[in-house]
């Protein structure tokens, strides 16, 4: 098929749905609604795993039927959105090869033999997003995308051809994309719809064994990665610290029994704080050191502790000052594992809250420890990311201590999304 007969046939009368099936995609219930809703701003506020990214591909590849189109896909970063451009390519790739007149993966850009283009493009470069005037455009994951790069760079670009954008992300806390998605329910607001969605409406999600996993996750990401909601962004992460966690005393090491220890090592105006849990995640032996200690004097009190608990494998933060410390203590024979921290906060945090929704964790009456779980927040950050700590000025060394030990009785721990034939 030449590129003359492509525009004749592939535009006049166009139809979206007969178009899918020749490419072989097959929407389900929720994404065909979706694609059915005409209005010109579609918001899509689903759970993970959804099929948002795919809806959207297809529904681009769709746009590019029209000849001399220009569309975008944006992502909150060049690598996420790359993610639907290469759904795009490769769509082409492997439905019509013959429509593709050139295509790279590493430029973002590709173009049809009827001269429609599509290119990917990143939000975090805005100098990037000028430029010409938009049939379509997708901004994937935009709860993590600054407001003013739709307010200032993006919505301009579709004034010209009076272009469309489908909006896709789970929902991040209530910002732009939340009040965007509420235009969308508003019925007054005709150029916009919005549609939600929990995860299992895609149909190779497994629900029945996400819903036996329920327990292992957090409220929080239940309620967002899940079920799709826009949940309050800040406040406090654990609840019910005293009632049937505060239990028990600090005990002496039993023959026989292991033991885990987390240690948070001081930074700059914090404290060392080593935590020692037996095999029920109660909290046997717990120090503070302060900051004036020493690094030679800690160490020593780190070896001592692990040696008395039975040789007890201390988890041990080894972002920045870290790194180094943990290097001694292997060399010193302690058995150590280094977890970077600074890195995987969010992870060690959740794993300690679901813990301790499940009453998984006891500890004595340590000050310290129960004001630090009290005072902990939650907080979005400006690009919509979690954010796990004190309030500023506090401390939260003794929770990250207990993090890491309780990271040494389950281990890592990452919440997927079950699919449908994969064990
Ligand atoms: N209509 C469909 N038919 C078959 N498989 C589908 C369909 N839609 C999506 N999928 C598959 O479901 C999985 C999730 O799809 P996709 O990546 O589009 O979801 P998402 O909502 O963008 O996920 P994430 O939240 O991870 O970005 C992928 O493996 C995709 O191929
Ligand atoms: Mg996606």
């Amino acid at each position: 098929m030449d590129g003359q007969v492509l525009q004749e046939v592939s535009w006049m009368g166009f139809d979206k749905l007969a178009f899918f099936d020749a490419i072989g995609y097959q929407p389900h219930p929720g994404q065909m609604k979706l694609h059915l809703a005409t209005a010109r701003y579609r918001i899509l506020a689903c759970g993970s795993r959804w099929g948002k990214s795919t809806a959207a591909s297809r529904e681009a590849m769709a746009a590019m039927m029209k000849p001399d189109s220009l569309g975008w896909v944006v992502g909150p970063t060049y690598d996420l959105a790359s993610i639907v451009f290469r759904e795009i390519m490769y769509g082409w790739l492997k439905a019509r090869p013959d429509f593709v007149e050139d295509y790279s993966e590493t430029r973002g850009y590709m173009r049809l033999i009827n001269g429609a283009e599509c290119y990917a493009k990143s939000a975090d470069n805005p100098a990037s997003l000028l430029g010409r005037g938009l049939d379509w455009l997708i901004p994937d994951e935009c709860a993590l995308m600054q407001e003013r790069v739709w307010q200032e760079f993006l919505q301009a670009r579709l004034i010209e051809k009076k272009g469309w954008a489908m909006f896709t992300s789970t929902p991040k806390g209530k910002g732009w994309f939340y009040q965007l998605f509420l235009r969308g329910k508003d019925a007054e607001q005709a150029d916009y719809y919005s549609q939600e969605g929990a995860t299992w409406e895609n149909p190779i999600v497994d629900k029945e064994a996400l819903l036996k996993n329920k327990p292992n996750w957090t409220k929080r990401y239940w309620d967002q990665e899940v079920l799709g909601h826009f949940i309050e962004e800040s406040g406090a992460v654990f609840r019910n610290i005293r009632g049937d966690h505060l239990s028990g005393d600090f005990q002496e090491p039993s023959k026989g029994h292991s033991y885990v220890a987390g240690v948070d090592l001081a930074k700059h105006q914090d404290w060392t704080v080593i935590t020692v849990l037996d095999e029920t995640g109660h909290v046997v032996c717990w120090e503070r050191l302060d900051q004036g200690t020493g690094w030679p004097t800690q160490k020593m009190r780190i070896a001592s502790t692990s040696a008395k608990y039975n040789g007890a494998t201390c988890y041990v933060d080894s972002s920045g000052v870290g790194d180094p410390i943990v290097d001694d203590l292997g060399a010193m024979g302690v058995p150590v594992m280094p977890v970077p921290t600074a890195q995987q906060k969010t992870q060690l945090i959740d794993a300690l809250v679901v813990a301790m929704d499940n009453n998984k964790i006891t500890y004595p009456e340590i000050p310290v420890l129960l004001n630090e779980l009290e005072i902990f927040e939650h907080e979005k950050t400006g690009t919509g990311r979690d954010k796990y700590g004190a309030p500023s000025g506090m401390h939260d060394d003794a929770v990250i201590s207990l993090a890491l030990a309780w990271r040494g009785v389950v281990g890592e721990q990452e919440w997927f999304i079950p699919t449908k034939g994969f064990g």
